[in-house]
């Protein structure tokens, strides 16, 4: 199984101190898109401070024009308002969906906490029609995990 090979990577890549948050971010991506074939946007947006608003953070795949995203606004806006997992097997489907590309036919987003607040998410866009499933959600919380481990442990960072 894809995660499980996964796993380990990504958790020396969390611990390797000599990158900086951002760059382990970064690999953290490189490492989903290039591994899971339908992974083909992999992202992180932040909150920004105390503003109702997220930030784009490391990405790989397509340049995105959404940089900053409202609260409630969007599949993303809203898990920064449910702090639950959101997966949009259609994404024409979906009336609160900010379209980045028109490729894509599928999104997961799941939230990162950090000391029980919701202060970000990864962010999946996929190319290929309902390819998310439980496995994906699971493997998606232990990298969050996984993430939430490396900001709260260089909080000054970001
Ligand atoms: N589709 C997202 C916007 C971010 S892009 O996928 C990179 C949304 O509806 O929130």
């Amino acid at each position: 199984m894809i995660f499980e090979k996964l796993k380990p990577q990504v958790e020396s890549i969390v611990s390797n101190t000599n990158k900086t948050v951002d760059e382990r971010l970064s690999s953290i991506c490189e490492l989903l898109e290039t591994h899971i074939e339908y992974y083909n946007w992999v992202g992180f947006y932040f909150r920004n401070g105390n503003k109702e608003e997220l930030h784009l953070g490391p990405y790989v795949g397509e340049p995105t024009d959404h940089t900053v995203i409202p609260f409630g606004k969007g599949i993303c806006g809203q898990v920064a308002v449910s702090n639950k997992n959101f997966v949009v097997p259609d994404v024409t489907a979906q009336d609160n969906y900010i379209a980045c590309n028109i490729t894509v036919k599928a999104e997961i987003v799941v939230p990162v906490f950090v000391d029980g607040k919701n202060i970000g998410q990864i962010d999946i866009d996929s190319n290929t029609p309902d390819p998310f499933t439980e496995a994906d959600e699971h493997f998606l919380e232990f990298v969050c995990a996984q993430v939430s481990k490396l900001l709260s442990e260089i909080p000054t960072t970001l």
